[in-house]
């Protein structure tokens, strides 16, 4: 009989780099808080974590960021003060902002030694199962969502699996890249044979970069506790999948949906204008907006 297939519950968020990409506005403001249109950049990863069937994100945060905390817990006098005004559409609004029958747990990562050491941080919290990992810098469109995709084919395949996507080759040195063993299996993954941090463009196994969504077994933290500096000097979440491909098969799942660098300012500010673009109420407004400004950016 087959065995019951593996249950995806845990997403781990790292969310403690400083952004200093985005100074001066993120000495008062977590990057993550930002908005895209008008909800925070870290909703779209918890929105896409929760509908692939996760129930408890856990955060990894860096001292001196309690307003992501703010965010995702309830604002009962808001509410209060909302329904007394009997300001309905709002109230709903501001109760959607927080998903229903998910638990938020926060851990600090109090050194910044890179994104392995912070999904290490979060090894008590995890346990002995399969977890997810969203860097909610990367903001993917897709339907269905990239870790939805992920988990249905991972449900079938089991190991670990990791999002792959394609890119210039002159960009790869800026990426995770993975080395696919073969072609696609018929659940739509690629096997790997290995996967390389920020590699040479002349070193680079492929043009197809890791946008930030993994599946991972727990043994993982094994891997990672073993605390090898590897780009940057820094823990590497690649080098400790790299390492954890000797003991168990990676897929990759390619992902051809959309893709906003929000790590950046113009992926940012395009994420923005591309999610306003999809919402009814806004979309005319900001057609004529954009159509008005080209003029003079040609000029
Ligand atoms: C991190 C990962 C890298 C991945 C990238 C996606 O790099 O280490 O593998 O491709 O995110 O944005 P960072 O952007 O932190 O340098």
């Amino acid at each position: 009989m087959p065995s019951a297939a593996p249950i995806l519950r845990k997403a781990v968020l790292p969310v403690a780099g400083a952004g200093t990409r985005f100074l001066p506005v993120t000495k008062a403001v977590a990057k993550e808080l930002l908005p895209v249109v008008d909800r925070p950049l870290v909703s779209y990863a918890v929105e896409e974590a929760v509908a692939a069937g996760v129930s408890e994100i856990i955060f990894i945060t860096a001292p001196g960021k309690p307003a992501i905390q703010d965010y995702f817990s309830p604002a009962p006098a808001l509410e209060a003060l909302l329904a007394e005004r009997g300001e309905t559409h709002r109230l709903e609004v501001l109760r959607a902002a927080v998903p229903a029958g998910v638990r938020f747990s926060y851990v600090q990562q109090d050194r910044p030694l890179g994104l392995g050491h912070a999904v290490a941080c979060a090894r008590a919290l995890v346990g002995e199962e399969p977890f997810a990992v969203l860097l909610p810098d990367e903001l993917l469109r897709g339907d269905p969502p990239c870790l939805a995709a992920m988990a249905t084919a991972w449900r079938r395949a089991g190991g670990n699996c990791v999002a792959a996507l394609e890119v210039p080759a002159a960009d790869v040195s800026r990426y995770g890249v993975i080395a696919p063993a073969g072609p696609a299996n018929d659940d739509g993954l690629i096997p790997l044979a290995g996967m390389v941090e920020k590699p040479a463009p002349e070193d680079a196994p492929s043009n197809l970069m890791l946008p930030g969504r993994y599946i991972l077994q727990p043994r993982l933290f094994h891997h990672l506790a073993a605390g090898r500096r590897g780009a940057g000097g820094e823990i590497q979440l690649t080098d400790a999948m790299a390492a954890l491909l000797a003991e168990q098969p990676v897929f990759a799942y390619r992902f051809d949906g959309q893709r906003f660098d929000c790590g950046g300012k113009a992926g940012f500010l395009a994420a923005n204008l591309a999610l306003a673009l999809e919402r009814p109420e806004l979309a005319a407004e900001v057609r004529q907006l954009l159509a008005g400004l080209t003029p003079a950016a040609d000029a």
